[in-house]
């Protein structure tokens, strides 16, 4: 009879009971997902992306379904930095899970005033870097230029006293790996791959686009390819060597999806659209994964990160 399976994951010092991460913005603030799925059974929880200042976001239409998958222009609505500091971080802070803040901004001084703020909230070991955001500087996404990150990161890095530093990166670009080297020369202690991939798609009787800012963020499914290839050249490339683990987020709804980023190379798995088409879906990835990594003759799903047989 085979033993029990060590699930567990180890991001920059911080240990996940398991390697399953609820994505942001696909969770809320935390505390309105516990009604749904008891955060204890996830490895951590990444909230909705916060700025200095409250955002209403963009119009409807702002999420609109296409075939295998979403496409989203929420345009970072949230209650802003001193709300979620007051009332929602504390709620967060309850549930019997990691809780990872994510910071949003529109210019380097904004993720700086966030990234600090969270750093002294005592409980959220980690901050994940929502750079997918236009600098209203230059009009161009801190995200999709290695320079821009480059200075981005020389300022927050600084400000993060206590919180390890997680760099989530776009996939709008054409060398994730020269993005993820330039995160890393900066401090990045933990990567998450990917972020949405831009797109648009358009009603064709009133011809217009059918989300209101006329393109937005494609997830779910159609992505998730993209997201695996993308986790695989970057632990392939550096990360593997530079010891900075990789949280593997895109179009995750089986097991079979999370175990295929796990052997591209991520120490965790986020999940964001398949909490839109059930929320409890995590805990069926979670089984499949156990049974899978006992299959594979491992003690530990650790034991398979990055073991794909080229
Ligand atoms: C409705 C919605 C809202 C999102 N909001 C955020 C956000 O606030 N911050 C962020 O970094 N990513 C946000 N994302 C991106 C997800 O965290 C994730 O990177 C992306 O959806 C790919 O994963 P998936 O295919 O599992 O959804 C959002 C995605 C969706 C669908």
């Amino acid at each position: 009879m085979a033993g029990r399976v060590d699930l567990s994951v180890e991001l920059a010092g911080v240990t996940l009971r398991n390697p399953i991460v609820a994505a942001a913005g696909t969770c809320g603030y935390v505390n309105e997902f516990s009604r749904v799925l008891d955060p204890a059974e996830l490895g951590a929880l990444v909230t909705k992306s916060i700025t200095r200042e409250s955002r209403e976001g963009n119009p409807p239409w702002r999420i609109v379904d296409v075939p295998r998958g979403m496409l989203n222009a929420i345009g970072l609505a949230n209650v802003g930095l001193d709300e979620f500091i007051a009332t929602k971080a504390p709620q967060a802070l309850e549930t019997d899970t990691v809780v990872i803040g994510s910071i949003a901004g529109a210019c380097v001084e904004d993720y700086v005033a966030v990234a600090a703020a969270f750093d002294a909230v005592e409980g959220i070991p980690l901050v994940e870097l929502n750079v997918s955001c236009p600098n209203t500087a230059d009009g161009l996404q801190f995200g999709e230029h290695p320079d821009a990150l480059r200075a981005l990161l020389h300022e927050v890095r600084p400000a993060l006293a206590r919180t390890r530093m997680i760099v989530k990166l776009s996939p709008n670009v054409g060398d994730i790996v020269a993005m993820a080297r330039a995160a890393i020369e900066q401090g990045a202690d933990v990567l998450t791959l990917i972020n949405t991939v831009s797109a648009m798609a358009i009603d064709v009787e009133s011809r217009q686009p059918r989300l209101s800012r006329g393109t937005g963020g494609l997830s779910g499914p159609a992505i998730h390819p993209i997201a695996v290839r993308m986790v695989h050249a970057v632990y392939d490339a550096i990360a593997r060597d530079a010891r900075v683990p990789i949280i593997g987020l895109g179009g995750v709804m089986s097991w079979q999806d999370a175990a295929e980023m796990i052997l591209a190379g991520a120490s965790a798995v986020g999940m964001g659209t398949a909490l839109f088409v059930d929320p409890r879906s995590p805990l069926r990835v979670r089984r499949g994964l156990e049974k899978w990594v006992r299959r594979q003759g491992c003690a530990s799903v650790a034991e398979l990160r990055g073991a794909v047989e080229m």
